[in-house]
């Protein structure tokens, strides 16, 4: 048998992440929470360590936040801010549940002020929920997306702050409100994404942006396929992603499959649960 090496190569990274100790769905704030929805807190907590664990065996750093017992999302540490280059735009959340996330964020970066320089922001932003970066594009772009929680005016805020170019996307199907949840960055160069979550001016922009996006399908969006996180080679997706993971590892990456079923009863995923750091 002929073993092909993936030809891919991973680049060391940090992440935040915030055990879900405290999870629950007690209100609803998109289509994927329902409060009569039975939630195990213990299995989510077991599921959760499993992520942590595999992206530390994949020789990630991964610093851990303290859960706040009031704040049953604040496992969706990819929400509560988004930096580049070491400059940090603090998020500021649409609803008032939410809130309290945003202060213990920027405690966590006030507290490495050597490391981070950290602007609160005026505009309301859900962090790396609608912000995603790829360094190597175009010398280093963000993609923004609004529709649902970021307000657009924030996307011009994070231009500010983090002086790179910012391309606003709109969203347009309520499952899929947050940018991570319809789009993910494979490397430093490119994404896959999911069309119709997108407006078509949007599409057409990611098109001319980048040819050679993976495309995704509306099954690999409903099974948050899109909400992965990428070291450039091993791409973490959760166990629903079976086909998306055969068409990613055709394509020279190594799907590395975890079990999040819990935390899909609040709309997340992979991605939402973790914060990168680039320092
Ligand atoms: N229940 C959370 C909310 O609706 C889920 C957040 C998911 N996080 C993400 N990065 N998409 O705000």
């Amino acid at each position: 048998m002929i073993v092909t090496e993936p030809a891919r190569t991973a680049r060391p990274r940090t992440y935040l992440m915030c055990p879900p100790e405290h999870f629950k769905v007690e209100y609803v704030i998109n289509p994927w929470m329902h409060t009569d929805t039975p939630v195990d807190t213990a299995l989510a907590v077991k599921q959760w360590q499993r992520l942590h664990d595999t992206v530390v065996d994949l020789g990630h750093e991964v610093h851990v936040l303290a859960p706040g017992d009031d704040l049953p999302d604040m496992v969706f540490a990819a929400n509560g801010a988004f930096s580049v280059d070491g400059v940090v735009y603090g998020a500021r959340f649409r609803y008032p549940q939410r809130s309290a996330e945003a202060d213990v964020h920027r405690a966590f970066y006030l507290a490495r002020a050597d490391k981070w320089r950290f602007v609160a922001p005026t505009q309301v932003n859900e962090g790396e929920g609608d912000f995603a970066y790829l360094p190597a594009a175009h010398g280093g772009l963000i993609l923004a997306g609004y529709g649902f929680r970021t307000e657009p005016a924030a996307h011009s805020e994070a231009q500010e702050v983090l002086g790179r170019p910012v391309v606003s996307l709109r969203l347009v199907d309520p499952r899929f409100y947050h940018l991570d949840t319809a789009l993910a960055a494979l490397d430093d160069a490119n994404i896959i994404y999911y069309p119709d979550a997108f407006s078509e001016s949007s599409r057409a922009v990611l098109r001319q942006l980048f040819p050679d996006a993976v495309v995704a399908t509306e099954d690999d969006a409903m099974a948050f396929g899109l909400n992965l996180v990428s070291d450039g080679r091993n791409v973490l997706l959760n166990t629903d992603c079976g086909p998306l993971a055969t068409r990613l590892a055709t394509a020279g990456y190594n799907p590395v499959l975890v079990e999040l079923a819990e935390l899909k009863k609040g709309g997340g995923s992979v991605k939402c649960c973790m914060a990168e750091l680039r320092g």
